[in-house]
């Protein structure tokens, strides 16, 4: 019996600790997501915030845990012992331990709302001439536009490196959050109330991004990238952007751009392909270059290949062909599967050879 509990209470302990170090694993620098590999002004000073107030609280945690250890060791009830003395209140050590933590707080307070300010007021702002982007929060993907150049994009927000960009927040539905874990957040986007932020990434590269805030079934498929490159990159990024769609030449793909400004699929209807008499919708992404984008469904479906920026075709059609062919099972919940008359029975749902023919389509929308 003994030796069963033994047991129970060693593997309970290894179990414990094997949690502990997977979860200490994810604040490894290296880590995608990890706030201490911090690439840019913004996500640094919040990054001393949190080194200040856990430095402060280890300590706190150390004093404390030793003064109850040495209390529990030192007077610890002996045999011979009798009832202990029978106390209460005592006033100066009361005032002690009141006046002690509020002069902890105090230097948590000064240096959090420091960063509260140089954080939240840009350096650069918007009407000083500075970059503005301004991000809308969908259920469950992002959307990016920018005024100064006419570009809208989504799930991918293309920045130039060492440069203030002002994020305008928004929301066309629930509240989700804004949050680039190298470079700053979270900032929450709120429908009907304009929150802003600012950052500015150091070093280009490509930089996780999610939603942080619970938003619905698929809030955890809520994903981005930040694209941060040289300004030659960026602006001819933004000249790609501006073009329109020129209608396809391959007959597949003219089949399936007929397909996508038809009845039968409604595809127009939702969507904006610019260049095209139809399809100006504004329910989900603008796919005028869907084609150039680096990932599908906010980020869930990678399009290039290990160690490569550059979108692999292959890769791209076989995730719009997954896309198309199952979006509840990519994106559990999704609008497009809840709403489009193809996927709710409104319609015959799309048959293989139409899902060929609208991969065809995408394919040329670079
Ligand atoms: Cu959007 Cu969580």
């Amino acid at each position: 019996m003994r030796k069963t509990r033994h047991r129970a209470g060693g593997l309970l302990g290894i179990l414990l600790l094997g949690t502990l170090l997977a979860l200490a694993a994810a604040c490894t620098p290296s880590h995608p997501q990890s706030t201490f590999d911090t690439l840019g002004p913004v996500a640094r000073e919040q990054a001393v915030v949190f080194w200040i107030i856990f430095g402060l609280g280890a300590l706190v945690f150390v004093i404390v845990e030793g003064i109850i250890l040495y209390a529990v060791f030192k007077y610890r009830r002996r045999p011979d012992d009798g009832d202990p003395e029978q106390i209460h209140g005592n006033n100066a050590l009361e005032v002690t331990w009141t006046v002690i933590p509020a002069i902890i707080l105090v230097f948590a307070a000064i240096p959090t709302l420091m960063v509260l300010y140089s954080t939240t007021i840009s350096p650069e702002p918007p009407e000083k001439g500075g970059f503005v982007v301004e991000a809308t929060g969908h259920q469950w993907w992002f959307e990016f536009n920018y005024p100064a150049y006419g570009v809208v994009t989504a799930n991918e927000m293309h920045i130039p490196v060492d440069e203030v960009i002002n994020v305008d927040l928004r929301s066309k539905d629930v509240i989700h959050s804004f949050w680039v874990p190298k470079l700053a957040g979270k900032v929450d986007m709120i429908p009907n109330n304009d929150n802003t932020l600012w950052l500015k990434a150091e070093r280009e590269g490509e930089f996780y991004a999610q939603c942080a805030e619970f938003c619905g079934v698929s809030h955890a498929n809520m994903r981005f990238k930040v694209v941060a490159e040289s300004w030659e990159d960026f602006n001819a990024w933004v000249e790609a952007q501006l073009a329109e769609a020129s209608s396809p030449v391959d007959p597949l793909a003219k089949e399936g751009e007929e397909l996508f400004m038809s009845q039968d699929s409604y595809c127009f209807r939702c969507h904006a392909v610019r260049g095209t008499r139809l399809a100006r919708g504004i329910i989900g992404p603008d796919l005028t270059h869907v084609a150039s984008r680096r990932h599908l469904a906010a980020g869930l479906l990678d399009n290039t290949e290990d160690d490569s920026d550059a979108v692999s075709g292959a890769l791209l059609q076989h995730n719009l062909r997954e896309w198309l062919a199952d979006p509840d099972g990519v994106k559990p919940g999704n609008i497009m599967y809840r709403d489009a008359e193809v996927y709710n029975g409104t319609v015959p749902p799309l048959t293989d050879n139409q899902i060929d023919a609208l991969v065809a389509y995408l394919l040329t929308l670079k």
